[in-house]
């Protein structure tokens, strides 16, 4: 049965003039199959120009809210967003895929844990949900946040954080950056290791955060990571999700053909692939019903195990090193090595 639902958009409201929030009706029936954890992201699915075009957004509702709302910012050229801007509409049903996502911050409520977000432009869309979820349910637990924009107008959920400052405003904190525009009280120019490095040993020095969470474009996340690593952050405690799909790179790394064998919900089907095309574009033109979301090596929706053979992948920032020892692979990523291949989406 395909792990695929319609749910209704129940809310349409413009944060800005470029990002929307859309919320879900959430029936019944299908609560338990839609629980998440704050940072996980849905699948929102629609036929374009004939052509179904699938995109992964973060939820950016509290999971204990018992909402299900995501934000969309409008990207040039972006064929999803721009649908759901200006066409899509309140009452309209869209194909959702449940809840997935490894960046995720699950919190107790005896969590005493002290959190430091940083994130960039729409990389704050799953640190709200987290923000929210920890700061109403934890009673004990703090939460920092880093915040990059280009200019006040097109900051998405400034006047929900802005609520939340006040509301907790002995547990949550906020640091916000302009790139192009002075705002008082605002730090003006980018989240760079100067500026981070100078944060931390300043305004936000004697403070021991727990955990660490990451959200924006690469450069951002690389800086952090390497910055915060005299902060305290650990490959263990430091998370991260880029929030950008960049374009496939052309390299080739093999020519040719190869034979492959792709086990799915219980059935193999085996076929002959070009080691120059990823093994999920081919498993979608033969018909076959993987699981995949981005397409660009960013959600992790994609992921199976080469159980035979080797393939090699074009980006990885999400599978560990380990992982991609026991054989994981994203399979938008995955090119053919070997002259044949099983690849197994039921062993991950
Ligand atoms: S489909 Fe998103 S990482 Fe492969």
């Amino acid at each position: 049965m395909k792990n695929e639902f319609y749910l209704k958009v129940s809310r349409k409201t413009f944060m800005t003039q470029n990002a929307l929030e859309l919320e879900f009706e959430m029936p019944q029936a299908l609560t338990q199959k839609f629980q998440f954890v704050a940072g996980q992201y849905i699948t929102l699915c629609h036929d374009i120009n004939g052509q179904e075009v699938r995109r992964s957004y973060s939820l950016c509702s509290a999971p204990s809210s018992q909402k299900w709302s995501v934000a969309i910012k409008r990207v040039s050229q972006g064929i999803f967003s721009n649908w759901a801007h200006d066409v899509l509409s309140v009452g309209d049903s869209l194909k959702v895929l449940p809840p997935e996502g490894r960046f995720t911050l699950e919190t107790q409520n005896n969590d005493t844990n002290h959190y430091l977000a940083i994130a960039a432009g729409s990389g704050i869309t799953p640190i709200m949900s987290m923000i929210q979820e920890t700061l109403t349910k934890s009673p004990k637990a703090k939460f920092s946040l880093i915040y990059g924009n280009q200019n006040q107008t097109e900051t998405m959920f400034a006047q929900n954080l802005n609520d939340l400052v006040a509301r907790f405003s002995e547990r949550f904190d906020l640091v916000s950056f302009f790139s192009r525009e002075d705002v008082p009280g605002a730090r003006f120019g980018r989240i760079d290791n100067g500026a981070l490095r100078h944060l931390m040993s300043q305004q936000l020095a004697g403070t021991t955060f727990d955990q660490f969470f990451l959200c924006g474009p690469e450069a951002m996340i690389e800086t952090a990571k390497t910055t915060l690593t005299d902060f305290g952050g650990t490959s263990q405690n430091t998370h991260y999700e880029l929030f950008f799909s960049a374009p496939k790179e052309s390299a080739t790394l093999a020519s040719g053909q190869s034979t492959i064998t792709v086990v799915l919900d219980g059935v193999s089907d085996t076929f002959v692939i070009d080691k120059e095309t990823p093994v999920l574009d081919a498993v979608l033109a033969k018909d076959l019903d993987p699981p995949y979301s981005c397409q660009g090596g960013v959600c992790s929706s994609c992921i199976a195990r080469v159980s035979e053979g080797k393939a090699t992948m074009i980006k990885n920032q999400i599978l560990t090193d380990g992982e991609v020892e026991e054989g994981l692979v994203l399979t938008c990523q995955a090119l053919v090595e070997s002259d044949a291949i099983v690849i197994d989406y039921d062993n991950v």
